[in-house]
């Protein structure tokens, strides 16, 4: 046994120190045998507060442009949804939506402010995208009625006081708008104490969402600043370029924190500016909604999956990400996020070679050959190990 430093402990301290384990194996022994009581008052608030699960309707539909509705959801009273969870502005549900045989499994940040949960309603606001399975099946077959089973709110993309400066520079391409949404209203109605300015790119005017709700806030309060950026129309109304450094510098304050919300390509833009700040990582947050299109040619590979019991061979399409093929032919592997961040998808490769995008893998974990099939494409056929 290693010979332990003591030096500079009085005597008593150290026959106290020699004690220890004999009074923590008294109290093992003296511990009684029985269940432990789980029916406390604080395990059923605890419970209500985050729900593994929740049954919602959707009770109101809002066309917020030509491709983008928002659907205002409230608890289905018939299950035991009676109160739905509370959430912090930029969190975001994971909502199962079976189509056809399927059943996919597809994130949605809450556009609405915390405050609407007190009114038991949540809103979560889907625009059209290529090839976007869940997204456009909502646009077109999804009714005021319909009834889904969604998770509790997740995701790290919030302020935090202990983390964050308390000026957030939101930096949003097309739907990626939702997070700063919610924190706008939430900083308006007051559950938010950060000041927060967005800067909203968008291909043409046509494409912004919330453009009356945003503009209204901001000329209600000094907290929220909102700059639109134009990527394809010409109009002196908005700032016509990307967002880089020179435009950042425009509104930068003393401290800053920059959280991220659109396609990859906003993403990876944004990760080379900020680069020029050299700032801690912690200032730096993002919520990346990857788009599929934008990533490979086309080609089909052949995936194996195995599972504790069986084995099922699937094709996987190298624009699609392996989690949403196994979705498309039925399996239903464990996930939440699909953005590569909770690690709930957490798979082995056997063989075979992906790519990976926005993944927060743990360096083990990738050393061990373990991915996350939410964020990554194949590369070659595969071989896949699904946790238990
Ligand atoms: S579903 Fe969250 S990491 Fe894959």
């Amino acid at each position: 046994m290693a010979k332990l430093n003591l030096n500079g402990l009085g005597k008593k301290e150290i026959k106290k120190f020699y004690e220890i384990p004999k009074e923590r194996d008294k109290i093992i022994r003296d511990t009684s045998a029985s269940q432990i009581n789980t029916n406390f008052l604080i395990n059923k608030i605890a419970k209500n507060l985050h729900p593994k699960v929740q049954y919602v309707k959707v009770a109101k539909i809002i066309e917020e442009n030509e491709e983008t509705k928002t659907f205002v959801l409230t608890p289905d009273l018939e299950t035991s949804t009676k109160q739905l969870a509370k959430f912090k502005p930029g969190q975001y549900i994971s909502i199962e939506v079976p189509i056809g045989e399927s059943l996919y499994k597809r994130p949605y940040t809450l556009s609405s402010s915390p405050k609407k949960v007190e009114e038991n309603k949540y809103t979560i606001t889907i625009r059209r995208v290529p090839y976007g399975k869940v997204s456009n099946y909502f646009l077109d077959h999804v009714e005021i009625g319909d009834a889904f089973k969604i998770s509790a709110p997740t995701g790290e993309l919030y302020y935090n006081p202990l983390r964050d400066a308390n000026h957030i520079i939101g930096i949003a391409g097309g739907s990626g708008i939702t997070p700063f949404m919610s924190m706008a209203e939430a900083i308006y109605d007051k559950t938010l104490n950060c000041k927060l300015t967005i800067l909203y790119g968008v291909k043409s005017k046509s494409d912004i969402i919330f453009r009356e709700r945003l503009e209204e806030i901001t000329s209600k309060t000094d907290n929220v600043k909102l700059a639109y950026v134009m990527v394809v129309d010409d109009d002196t109304e908005f700032a016509s370029s990307f967002i880089d450094r020179e435009l950042l510098d425009k509104y930068l304050e003393e401290e800053n924190s920059f959280f991220v919300s659109g396609p990859l390509s906003i993403y990876e833009r944004m990760n080379e500016v900020l680069k020029e700040y050299n700032l801690p990582i912690k200032y730096i947050r993002h919520d990346a909604f990857m788009s599929e299109m934008e990533i490979y040619k086309e080609e089909e590979y052949n995936v194996k999956i195995l599972t504790h019991n069986e084995e099922i061979n699937i094709k996987c399409n190298s624009k699609e990400t392996i989690l949403a093929a196994m979705e498309r032919n039925g399996i239903l592997a464990p996930s939440r996020c699909h953005v590569g961040e909770c690690g709930f998808c957490r798979s082995k490769l056997i063989s075979g070679k992906v790519k990976t995008f926005n993944d927060t893998i743990r360096i083990a974990d990738r050393q061990y050959n373990y991915i996350h099939p939410c964020a990554s494409y194949p590369e070659s056929d595969i071989v896949l190990k699904l946790p238990k």
